[in-house]
């Protein structure tokens, strides 16, 4: 895959440990879907460093006053994309307990790829914030692309997107569509199969989340 200035591969060691429980089919889901928030929390802590939403408030210490630098807790939205990005919402609650929560409604047709939107709502003001988009699994990069689009139709200019898992055509899918926004992923794989499933990959990300198979 090439090179693209707005994606951040992570490859770090301690994700990559918990990825590899994560791909496991022997992983039960609630292991699964705590593994999920983990890798959530710390994808965002690595996605924020170059800069977080901040507001300065006064701190009294038993000594004196002083000035402070602190998150700006609200200014921050959490989009998942259902179902499977649910399963990340905790992830960067744990960091910021405030951020509001918009949800995008998606599924792929299975014989085109396809994704079709059926779910939208979004908090009121989303287009002044910092726009978290989640969703564990990236493989054509249709769903995350339609999704971004729909944020900036609702006039949203600061996205970051995070996945978990992706595959290269998803990657460089969004990274030329969207230019604009930043793409995190914690790792690539290999490729994808004729259904359009990432490989090696860890299946149905939604249906290990919830059960549903
Ligand atoms: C999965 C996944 C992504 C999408 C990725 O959702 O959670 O949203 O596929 O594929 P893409 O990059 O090729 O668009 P799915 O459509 O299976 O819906 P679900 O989360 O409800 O299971
Ligand atoms: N969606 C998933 O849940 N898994 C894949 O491998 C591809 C799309």
């Amino acid at each position: 895959m090439k090179n693209y200035e707005n994606v951040v591969i992570f490859n770090h060691p301690l994700i990559r440990h918990k990825i590899a429980i994560l791909r496991d089919e022997k992983t039960s889901m609630k292991e699964f879907r705590e593994l999920v928030e983990e890798i959530t929390t710390l994808m965002t802590y690595e996605s924020l460093k170059d800069g977080v939403p901040t507001t300065e408030i006064e701190v009294k210490t038993p000594l004196e006053t002083c000035t402070q630098t602190v998150v700006a807790d609200n200014s921050i939205v959490i989009v998942p994309i259902l179902r499977a990005g649910l399963g990340m919402v905790n992830g960067i609650h744990v960091l910021f307990p405030l951020a509001k929560v918009g949800h995008i409604g998606m599924y792929r047709d299975e014989a085109t790829l396809i994704p079709e939107t059926y779910y939208c709502k979004l908090p009121q003001g989303i287009e002044n914030k910092l726009v978290m988009l989640v969703d564990p699994m990236l493989a054509t990069g249709g769903s995350a692309c339609d999704a971004i689009q729909l944020l900036k139709d609702k006039g949203c200019k600061h996205i970051k997107f995070m996945a978990i898992i992706g595959a290269p055509e998803g990657v460089s899918k969004v990274a030329e569509t969207h230019p604009d926004v930043n793409i995190y992923v914690s790792t690539l794989d290999r490729c994808l199969n004729e259904n359009g499933y990432i490989l090696p990959g860890l299946g149905d990300a939604g249906d290990r989340l919830f059960g549903t198979k």
